[in-house]
């Protein structure tokens, strides 16, 4: 750790606790020393099929023995094409009889990216629609489009407009039942000053709390976008490829965007992202979104691997079953009486996305970052990784492949965690040395 702090840039740290691993297997991450963490984030999810899935690994190790070139800037490669073939057999089309194309690249930032500006080439409109506390990405267009970075001081976009993410916990009309009318609302004014390109969403809000979208929400923007000829921009970058229990998170409310980014996952591991979208909306101008190692047959290789994966279906109908018993059993915790539990203000999620809501409790149910931060990391000293976002949200993502057993022993860390952090068991000093978001 006293390396890193020394050799590893600031700028590329997020940082809650003294992580560090040596290896990785499933949903375990093996410190230095050799105690076994259950790694309840999956990196953030890039590892959604856990690390050193076998058939991820043999796909990469083959790719890179013989790699036919490095790049499909100036060359094509059959793992390349294939991979974009089956992304868009994967991703349902909106008007089939149009053409569409499959942007490769390096992370969902540039596959944001290269949408939004796609969109706006298209249209000729400059305007993107987004949501408060969103994440697209951490540089460039797709970071000015983020909520979450915005807050935190980034520069937003000059042609953004940002509307609240309905979220029936904290609503922000006041009342949970009208939150998706009045968002709505608020879409259908900015939309018809006729200058938005693109509306840009999470089908469920990640970094901005785990927040499950009411009914009606994505559907109200699919119409809005097609009245208003702008594009929908469905960011699956995080919430794709099973993790909720569906192939496409979308597919949950029953719509089909114009566009769909996937990144994370995509690569098991290493990056690789995608843009499926309109050849009108990604096709031009040609060679503007360019990265010399774009398509590299090592990422394609793995991408082809995850997306056998994905099509296998197990992991989808794991996440789903997973997912449903962790719900179940942080639930029974927070209606437990235990001392921790009068903390937990709401338990939410898809299959293998959840979050845990901590708040000040006795009734209160302002936002507790601080004892968020603590039981995080006493999750850490208790042998589970867990990584708050929005301040006060325990955000639980592990790999769609965990077992049964390893989803118990999660919940047993993680409410021990809670009770513990809440009796006093982490001081302010032990959080201090990280930042964090
Ligand atoms: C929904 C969503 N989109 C895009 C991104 C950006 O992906 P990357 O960090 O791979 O650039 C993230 C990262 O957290 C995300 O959660």
């Amino acid at each position: 750790m006293a390396r890193d702090a020394q050799a590893i840039a600031g700028v590329e740290r997020l940082r809650f606790f003294p992580l560090a691993a040596i290896a990785g297997r499933g949903e375990l991450l093996v410190e230095p020393g050799g105690r076994e963490l259950l790694d309840l984030s999956a990196s953030w999810t890039a590892a959604g099929f856990g690390y050193g899935n076998p058939a991820i690994a043999e796909a990469i190790a083959a790719a890179a023995a013989t790699a036919p070139g490095a790049s499909i800037l100036s060359g094509t490669h059959p793992d390349a094409v294939a991979l974009a073939e089956e992304l868009l057999e994967l991703v349902p089309a909106r008007a089939p009889e149009q053409p569409r194309r499959v942007y490769l690249g390096h992370a969902g930032t540039d596959a944001n990216d290269v949408a939004l500006r796609g969109c706006r080439h298209a249209t000729g409109r400059p305007g993107v629609l987004a949501f408060e506390h969103g994440y697209h990405g951490g540089f460039g267009a797709a970071q000015g489009v983020s909520g979450v970075h915005v807050a935190a001081g980034a520069s937003a976009d000059p042609d953004v407009v940002f509307l609240p993410y309905p979220d029936r916990f904290r609503p922000h009309t006041g009342d949970a039942a009208m939150v998706v009318d009045d968002v709505l609302e608020r879409a259908a004014a900015a939309l018809s000053r006729g200058r938005i390109a693109a509306v840009i969403v999470e089908p469920l809000q990640s970094d901005g709390g785990l927040i499950v979208p009411p009914d009606g929400f994505l559907a109200g923007l699919r119409a809005l976008c097609d009245e208003h000829g702008s594009y929908l921009i469905v960011d699956e970058v995080k919430v794709g490829l099973g993790r909720t229990g569906r192939t496409h998170a979308f597919e949950h409310a029953g719509i089909v965007p114009d566009v769909v980014t996937l990144g994370k996952a995509l690569g098991g591991g290493v990056p690789l992202s995608a843009a499926i979208g309109p050849a009108d909306v990604l096709d031009e101008p040609t060679a503007s979104a360019l990265m010399t190692t774009i398509g590299n047959p090592i990422s394609c290789a793995a991408g082809r691997a995850v997306l056998a994966l994905v099509r296998d279906g197990a992991a989808t109908r794991n996440a789903d079953e997973r997912g449903t018993q962790l719900r179940a059993l942080l639930a029974q915790y927070a209606a437990s009486g235990r001392p921790g539990a009068e903390r937990v203000g709401d338990v939410r999620g898809l299959g293998l996305s959840i979050g845990v809501e901590l708040v000040v409790g006795a009734g209160d149910d302002a936002p507790d970052a601080v004892l968020t931060a603590k039981a995080a990391y006493r999750a850490w000293e208790l042998g589970a990784v867990a990584f708050p976002v929005r301040g006060n949200v325990l955000e639980l993502t592990p790999a769609l492949t965990i077992s049964a057993e390893a989803i118990d022993r999660a919940a047993t860390i993680l409410t021990r965690a809670i009770d513990d952090a809440a009796a006093g068991a982490v001081s302010d000093e032990q959080i201090a040395a990280f930042q964090g978001w």
